[in-house]
């Protein structure tokens, strides 16, 4: 029954097929995955056990309106967001466009959500914490389209939000926010580090903070992004969003790529952030991924966790599930013990 519902959905406009799957996800309407036996995948990572490293990316969730859906669909973890400090429409429609052909999606949607006020109140009423001791949630925040000063709405969104998440992603990597991926040249990206992490130490907390980054970043960039997250010792990178390549989809559309045709140039950036900065700091590796095979590529790269998003939309809602015992067999016959042990193989 899910698994026509989902040919059907992904028949839909792909925003409104979307939008449907978050109203069924927050009716009951989806299969109760449960993952047993899956130590062999499991990881301590900031002090939290990850059950496996298979997380959702942000922009599915973007109010965190579905959080325990999600994580009975078999994720280890869900990201949150981009929320941003004020609610948001994002660019006109239609804005999220499918390429089945080339298992990708091109997405111009520009932060659309409700703002944090609703996005906090989501998740207070989520009973998180009672219902998944083990689950963890990432929230992704960003700054509004109008905003001047990147950083006064990093302060709104930290203030209001650090307590309430495992981990805290600063976004500076979307190609739909004008002027965003600035913050990702040396001298603003010190500043948001540094600033942020000083925010933290004022509210006297230890969540980890992260920064997710474009894949269409120069070579210099990634040496300063490297140097600069070493020096302060940043807690983990999120490599990557979406790419403004559009070469092999279409590229009249506005928007970022995201889906298979990222999967290499994804692949590259963890290669070469593990490589600078010595495996030292903890990476999330996201982008095209769509099997159990491409979840090993990316750890064996130097990714410690990893995230999906077009492949649960394109593959459906027992799609982790399958990885999951994939990758089990897969690490057993290449004679891991562990899946710690994939990670940074092949460096
Ligand atoms: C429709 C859509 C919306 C997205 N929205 C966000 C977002 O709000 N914040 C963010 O950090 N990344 C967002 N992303 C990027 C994804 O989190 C992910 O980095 C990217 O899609 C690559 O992963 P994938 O190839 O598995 O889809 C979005 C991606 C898509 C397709």
């Amino acid at each position: 029954m899910y698994n026509l519902a989902h040919r059907i959905l992904k028949k839909l406009d792909p925003e409104l097929s979307h939008n449907i799957s978050i109203k069924a996800l927050k009716l009951g309407i989806y299969p109760k995955i449960i993952c047993k036996n899956t130590e062999i995948l499991e990881q301590t990572i900031w002090g939290r056990t990850f059950k496996t490293p298979i997380g959702l990316s942000a922009g599915f969730d973007k109010n965190a309106e579905v959080i325990n859906p999600i994580l009975n669909l078999g994720f280890s973890f869900t990201e949150l967001g981009t929320v941003t400090p004020l609610p948001q429409k994002g660019n006109s429609k239609p804005r999220i466009h499918r390429f089945p052909a080339q298992k990708a999606l091109i997405n111009s949607l520009g932060f659309n959500n409700k703002g944090m006020d609703v996005f906090e109140r989501n998740i207070n009423n989520s009973n998180l914490k009672e219902n998944f001791q083990d689950k963890i949630i990432g929230i992704n925040i960003g700054n509004n389209k109008d905003t001047v000063e990147i950083l006064d709405d990093l302060k709104k969104l930290f203030d209001r939000l650090y307590r309430l998440g495992d981990y805290i992603v600063i976004n500076l990597s979307s190609p739909n926010t004008p002027g965003l991926r600035d913050n990702l040249k040396s001298q603003n990206f010190e500043k948001i580090v540094t600033n942020i992490h000083r925010l933290r130490d004022e509210n006297n907390s230890k969540i980890p903070i992260l920064f997710k980054i474009s894949p269409d970043i120069s070579d210099q960039d990634k040496k300063d992004i490297s140097l600069i997250s070493l020096a302060n010792d940043v807690d983990g990178l999120i490599l990557t969003n979406t790419t403004i390549n559009k070469s092999m989809v279409n590229d009249k559309l506005e928007g970022g790529v995201s889906g298979r045709p990222l999967f290499l140039k994804s692949n590259e950036l963890i290669r070469d952030f593990y490589t600078l900065t010595s495996g030292k700091i903890k990476i999330i590796g996201v982008g095209g991924i769509f099997d159990a095979n491409d979840i090993l590529t990316k750890m064996k790269l130097g990714a410690s966790l990893i995230q999906i998003y077009s492949s649960f939309t394109y593959e459906g809602p027992y799609h982790v599930k399958k990885m999951t015992y994939d990758l089990i067999n897969l690490i057993q016959q290449q004679g891991f013990r562990s899946i710690s042990e994939v990670i940074g193989q092949y460096s």
